[in-house]
């Protein structure tokens, strides 16, 4: 087709200027995908026949998604209306900025975190505000709370978080919130929550009815394996819940995905959907449990991925996953991000790190000094 107008459409400038995202790469063959935080294991038979039974797909889903929201609200204990499906958890954050967070207002999240969270804000206008973490690679809740302004609408926690895979304490979460405003939203994003094994870490859902500011997000992505089908949900508030609504793009759950969801949630398939997330917890500790006695300089994780906190020498230690068939995801100039992924994967992981740590300067951050001591520590 040829035209005469040789202007280019008008489109607006802060979206062209953030790139459009892009996924990691596929590895080749008999190597690992370690880079997106997916779950090694297949989908349960049960759960794909349920999922594979919708085939009335002619007709829309019903996007009240009345079944799974009844199941999780009798799981939390909570009203139906205190529920949102959402095509993602991914999909609710950005519903929650909508709803909140208007042009020229302002989200606070920490940083490093979640990649998506510096977008959140773009096509609303809205700020994003971020925190440097800790030199312990956790969120640092005091200068969260002093970068809060009369135009913050919103403040993201991520525990664990994505990429450090550090917690929030309870004891930390507890005094944060006692500082927060109340009419100022707290968003708890739980994506890995079902693989925390600290005792200490907080739980977002015993604090729903202290907080009505507080929403918890979790997602059927990671500990129950449905990223494919693309099911998350948010807790909390109705009025909050309401506005996410408001700003959701209608019917986006498919009956698919909800009924993945729900046959997940079934008692027998639950426990061995669980019984997975611990061996996957089990795996990540003897890994970073093995990395430690080795010599590296790492957080204790809590998600299914562990952090390399490489700094300058990210690129480079990302070349040596990559030839040996490994795909990371690297964040230069940071860090790489380890997911858990298959037993077949550990041996090559360990491998690999243990040649990069050679590499490292001797007063490299990532390296454990002679006798350092193991501290707990509070953030508030
Ligand atoms: C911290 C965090 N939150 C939310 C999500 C979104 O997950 P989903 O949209 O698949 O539910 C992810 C995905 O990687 C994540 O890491």
């Amino acid at each position: 087709m040829t035209s005469t107008n040789q202007e280019p459409v008008r489109l607006r400038a802060e979206i062209l200027a953030k790139p459009p995202y892009k996924q990691g790469v596929e590895p080749a063959p008999g190597g690992f995908k370690l880079s997106s935080n997916e779950n090694p294991f297949g989908p349960l038979p049960s759960v794909a026949k349920r999922a594979l039974g919708v085939n009335d797909f002619n007709r829309y889903p019903d996007g009240s998604l009345p079944a799974l929201r009844a199941a999780l609200a009798k799981r939390y204990g909570v009203p139906d209306e205190n529920v949102h499906v959402s095509a993602g958890s991914v999909a609710l954050l950005y519903q929650l900025v909508a709803a909140a967070v208007g042009a020229g207002d302002e989200y606070i999240y920490a940083w490093r975190s979640f990649e998506a969270y510096p977008g959140l804000g773009i096509v609303t206008g809205a700020s994003s505000v971020q925190v440097p973490n800790l030199p312990d690679h956790s969120h640092d809740l005091e200068a969260m709370l002093a970068a809060i302004t009369d135009r913050t609408r919103m403040m993201l926690l991520c525990s664990p978080n994505n990429p450090t895979s550090t917690t929030i304490s309870t004891v930390d979460f507890e005094a944060f919130m006692e500082r927060i405003p109340s009419n100022l939203l707290v968003v708890l994003d739980e994506a890995y929550g079902e693989f925390v094994t600290d005792e200490d870490a907080v739980n977002g859902s015993n604090y729903l009815s202290k907080y009505p500011n507080l929403v918890i997000l979790h997602t059927f992505s990671k500990a129950y394996g449905l990223a494919g089908l693309r099911v998350g949900y948010g807790i909390g508030n109705s009025r909050i819940l309401d506005a996410a609504r408001t700003a959701a793009i209608p019917l986006s759950v498919t009956d698919s995905a909800q009924q993945a969801a729900l046959a997940s949630l079934e008692p027998e398939a639950e426990a061995e959907l669980l019984e997975r997330v611990s061996v996957i917890a089990e795996r990540r500790d003897r890994m970073v449990t093995a990395l430690r006695e080795t010599g590296w300089n790492i957080p204790q994780a809590q998600g299914n991925f562990f952090w390399l906190p490489l700094g300058q020498e990210t690129v480079a230690a990302d070349r040596f996953f990559n030839e040996a068939g490994l795909v990371v995801r690297a964040f230069a100039p940071e860090g790489i991000r380890v997911s858990v992924g298959e037993e077949e994967s550990v041996a090559t992981i360990l491998a690999v790190a243990a040649r990069i740590l050679d590499t490292l300067p001797i007063d490299h951050l990532a390296r454990k000094a002679a006798s350092q001591p193991e501290t707990k520590r509070s953030n508030v």
